[in-house]
This record gives structure tokens, C-alpha cells and sequence, in this order.
């Protein structure tokens, strides 16, 4: 019999799982009325309501792809936004890039304060690894992998190193593979964990499944800040809900200063392309993923 999720594609539940996404993280996250409410108010300004939940969205793509429930995937689906939320407040600080919108809003420094920012930052990083050990579901040995799985892709030799070497490459110009380097880093390692995290929760997924599922988030991570540069220079603030230029402005170092706009354009539909050929194996299965692909390389926001 066919499964009923191939005729009916990805993009139609995308609502229901931004949604689904949406609601777990406002119940997970300390009441705007607990103590200290100014941390708790600006944990829940920086997560809730704006975000593409594109994070979210590749867990649940992958769980699909892998025959699993939504729910073995909710909490790694949570705890990813909520890192990458963390990682937005502290991009956008007055020392880092120095930011005064994010999705269409005022950055959490500006809209509280630059403490205050940076201490929700903090609580936001913790927060995501108590939801990710909460062992409601999925046994302790699949909750300590994928604890891990996450502490790697944020720390020093993930999230955290890529920024350091985005800050450290501003007015110097990169070559081609450290470019490529640091946007694995910086915004891979984050994309590529989604999959990762769906893989832990699949208890049965062979080895070469993994491999091909890990090579396509690998391409689509890199894909994705290529595009998130390319909209710095092409898109339109309305859209976006972010400053435009600012990567031309901070000296960044980006794939369309690099390779010029056409040039990143292309090197964006080459990644995006091998995303595509990592998941030729895995056939007809793989069609929410395939769709992401595409979101990820064509979104104008
Ligand atoms: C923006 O990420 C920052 C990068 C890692 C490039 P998103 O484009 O996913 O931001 P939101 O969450 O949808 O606002
Ligand atoms: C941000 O990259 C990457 C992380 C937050 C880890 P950018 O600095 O390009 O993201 P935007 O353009 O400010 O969203
Ligand atoms: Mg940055
Ligand atoms: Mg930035
Ligand atoms: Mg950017």
C-alpha cells in the first residue's frame, strides 16, 4: 500500500508543525511572571513568535523520512531553536555584529538591554539541554547521545568557533575553503545536528542511511548561509525583517563578496545539488527532506 504521506507533501504540514513547534517551546520556557521577569521576559521575546522554525522543520522532515513519530522528535526539535535562538541574541550584540533588527523586531539588547541580553543568551543555551536529558521519552543511552550530538555542534569546534572565526575574518579576505570552513561551522553544524538528532532517535537506521542523511545536511547547511548571505545583499528589509548590508558594512567575510552575487548564486545551486544526489538512495522516503532542500535555497526571508 502507499504511505499517504507521499501524496501529501511536506510543505502542507508545515503549518502544523510550525505550530506543534511553536507550543512546545512556549511551555517549556519559565512564565514572562516568574522571577527574574526580565530574564524570562527576554528568553521568550527572542524564541517565540518570528522564526522560520527551519531547525525544527529539518527534524521533523528527517523523522518523517525515517518513519519516526513526531513526538521522538519534539524535544531535540525544541532544544536546536532554542540554541539557535541563543546564538541570534549573542550574533546580534553590540560586540559581535552589532544588530538593531531581527525578524522585523527590535534585537533583545535593544529591546531590553545588553545585560540582560547576554544573560538570556545564557539560559536559553542551558534550557536547551535540560529539554534534550528530559528522558520522558527515549531511553538514557539515545538522551546522552544526542546531549552530546548538540554540545558538539554548538561548542568551541561548531556554532561557537565558526563565529569566533566569523569575528576574527572581518576586513581580511578569506580564500574559498575557509569561507566554506567557517559557514559550516557557524551555521552548519547546527543544520546538519537536526538530522543527526532524527538519526539518534531511530533505533533501527542503518549506517548507510546515516552517512547519506549526514553528507545532504552537511551540503544543505553550507547552502543555507550561502542563501542567508546572498539575502544580506539582495533582499528587501520589509521581507526579511533584517538590516540589509550589514555584512558589506562590518567588512565580513561572505560568499558574495567573495565569488560576487552571481558566483554565489551558483556555488548556492552546486551545494544544493549534491544535497540533492546524497539523497538518491534513499528515494521516494526522502521527498519532505527534498523539500527543505528547496525552501532552504529558494526562501526570500
Ligand atoms: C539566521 O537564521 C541566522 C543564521 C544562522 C544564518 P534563520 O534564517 O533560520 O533565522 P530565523 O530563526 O528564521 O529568524
Ligand atoms: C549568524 O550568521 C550565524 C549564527 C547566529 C550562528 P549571520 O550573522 O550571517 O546571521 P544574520 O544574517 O545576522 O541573521
Ligand atoms: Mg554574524
Ligand atoms: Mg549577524
Ligand atoms: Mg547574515
Amino acid at each position: 500500500m502507499r504511505d499517504s504521506r507521499f501524496e501529501n507533501p511536506f510543505d502542507n504540514r508545515i503549518g502544523d508543525y510550525r505550530a506543534r513547534v511553536e507550543r512546545l517551546l512556549d511551555a517549556r520556557l519559565p512564565r514572562a511572571d516568574v522571577e527574574p521577569h526580565s530574564l524570562h521576559q527576554a528568553m521568550r521575546y527572542a524564541t517565540l513568535g518570528g522564526g522560520k522554525r527551519t531547525r525544527p522543520l529539518l527534524c521533523y522532515a528527517t523523522a518523517e523520512t525515517l518513519g519516526l513519530a513526531s513526538e521522538d522528535v519534539d524535544d531535540a526539535a525544541c532544544a536546536v531553536e532554542l540554541i539557535h535562538a541563543f546564538s541570534l541574541i549573542h550574533d546580534d550584540l553590540p560586540a559581535m555584529d552589532d544588530d538593531t533588527l531581527r525578524r522585523g523586531r527590535p534585537t533583545t539588547h535593544v529591546a531590553f538591554d545588553v545585560a540582560t541580553a547576554i544573560l538570556a543568551g545564557d539560559a536559553l543555551q542551558t534550557l536547551a539541554f535540560q529539554v534534550l536529558s528530559d528522558d520522558a521519552r527515549g531511553n538514557a543511552h539515545t538522551r546522552l547521545a544526542m546531549v552530546r550530538a548538540l554540545a558538539d555542534a554548538t561548542g568551541s569546534l561548531g556554532m561557537t568557533g565558526g563565529q569566533t572565526i566569523d569575528l576574527e575574518s572581518e576586513d581580511q579576505r578569506l580564500d574559498l575553503a575557509q569561507l566554506e570552513d567557517m559557514h559550516r561551522r557557524k551555521t552548519g553544524c547546527l543544520i546538519r545536528v537536526c538530522v543527526q538528532l532524527a538519526c539518534i532517535a531511530a533505533p533501527d537506521v542503518d549506517a548507510g542511511t546515516c552517512d547519506a542523511l549526514d553528507r545532504f545536511a552537511s551540503s544543505v547547511g553550507l547552502a543555507f548561509q550561502i542563501r542567508d548571505d546572498l539575502l544580506d545583499v539582495e533582499g528587501d528589509t520589509a521581507v526579511t525583517g533584517k538590516t540589509q548590508g550589514t555584512d558589506l558594512a562590518h567588512g565580513k567575510s561572505t560568499f558574495p563578496a567573495l565569488l560576487g552575487v552571481q558566483g554565489a548564486r551558483e556555488r548556492c545551486a552546486a551545494v544544493y545539488d549534491e544535497a540533492l544526489c546524497a539523497l538518491q538512495p534513499l528515494g521516494d522516503a526522502a521527498q519532505p527532506l527534498r523539500w527543505m532542500a528547496g525552501y532552504i535555497v529558494h526562501r526570500d526571508h
